[in-house]
């Protein structure tokens, strides 16, 4: 008997460029109703439930299996609900949020105790974020409650980009998905904790260190013996295949992946090859998918959850990836990779 794919999930498109108001209301309907909506991002796809409807917050941890103890994002589409939410906001605080809200950088600050304790993992810390896509700040605004949203995947797998990745991995298990198109930034937002002394980046994301560092002295983000964000395993943003990172940049770097990848195949394994563009021929007789052009970091970043998941769909059983230089976007796809390849 053929077995047909039936999708359970309600899908609708919206122009992300035009939010239909109706469309919007009634997604935001089903946010209201405890419902979970998956929506775009500027960063990649969300799942959203109203951060104060414990019932609906739960929903979000089954759905996507993650653990309870990994805190979620609150979105909001407006300064003035960031005081509902954190308190002791600290100065820094309202000047990032100036400069890049709306936009790719999460804020860590003190929770205010009406929010749950189930949105913020039993921390005493809350990550807010103003999302810079209009389909995302029309929800928000249409459901009259903060949004909090982690990615849209199975927990520890690659972040959506497009509608069809959160089908892949949440058909049936959410109410909604909003068609939004394709995501511009494609990684996630830059996390920075404002807790501490000194601001610390938990992640970096969407918004560069050398961006932030016009605005605030900070820490980097570094791997700590205590976790200062409990979702941020190293496993997280895996692919299904094993990834291995090649060290080299430039001709070291192709030749390390050549030597990798002829060492797979004689172990009889099926290797798929991630480069920048200008590298595309340099892999002859093995599948190679390109990102982008290696002085276009925007475009890279773009495609890399895309082209991660497309490899899975190949089936190959290894991904060898390009390395990048930490410059800009660079940092943040380096920390994915990184993260994917489990070092
Ligand atoms: O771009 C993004 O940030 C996307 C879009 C949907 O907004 N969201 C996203 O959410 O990446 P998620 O849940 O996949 O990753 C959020 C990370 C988690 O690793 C979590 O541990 C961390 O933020 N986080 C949340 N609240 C925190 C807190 N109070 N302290 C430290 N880390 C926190
Ligand atoms: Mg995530």
């Amino acid at each position: 008997m053929e077995v047909f794919n039936v999708m359970k999930t309600e899908c609708i498109e919206i122009d992300s460029n035009n939010p239909e108001e109706a469309l919007c209301y009634k997604a935001a309907k089903v946010i209201i109703n405890s419902g979970l909506v998956a929506f775009p991002t500027e960063t990649v796809y969300g799942l959203g439930a109203n951060a104060f409807d414990v019932k609906a917050v739960r929903k979000i941890f089954a759905a996507k299996e993650r653990p309870f103890e990994d805190p979620l994002i609150i979105h909001i589409s407006d300064l003035e609900s960031l005081s509902e939410l954190a308190r002791d906001i600290p100065p820094v605080a309202f000047k990032l949020a100036e400069k890049f809200w709306p936009g790719p950088l999460t804020l860590i600050l003190k929770k205010k105790k009406k929010v749950p304790v189930l949105v913020t993992g039993g921390l005493d810390t809350v990550a807010v974020r103003m999302p810079k896509n209009k389909i995302a700040l029309s929800l928000i605004e249409c459901a009259g409650k903060p949004i909090c949203a982690p990615s849209a995947n199975l927990f520890g797998r690659i972040s959506p980009t497009r509608a069809r990745h959160v089908l892949q991995d949440l058909d049936g298990k959410i109410d909604m998905v909003i068609d939004g198109g394709t995501t511009l930034i494609g990684v996630e937002s830059t996390i920075i904790d404002l807790t501490q002394d000194v601001p610390q980046v938990l992640r970096p994301g969407g918004i560069s260190y050398e961006k932030l560092k016009n605005v605030t002295p900070f820490r980097k983000s570094r791997s700590h013996k205590r976790i200062l964000s409990p979702g941020m395993y190293k496993s997280h943003y895996a692919p299904k295949a094993k990834l291995v990172l090649a060290d080299g940049k430039g001709d070291a770097g192709i030749n390390e992946i050549r030597r990798l990848a002829d060492q797979y195949r004689k172990a009889f394994k099926n290797v798929g090859i991630v480069s920048v563009q200008e590298h595309k021929e340099e892999y002859p007789g093995f599948t190679v998918k390109t990102l982008g052009p290696g002085n276009n970091l925007t475009v890279c970043a773009a495609n890399l959850y895309a082209v991660l998941r497309e490899l899975d769909v190949l089936g190959v059983d290894i991904i060898l990836s390009e390395s990048f230089h930490r410059q800009g976007l660079g940092a943040a796809i380096m920390d994915r990779l990184k993260k994917a390849s489990g070092v």
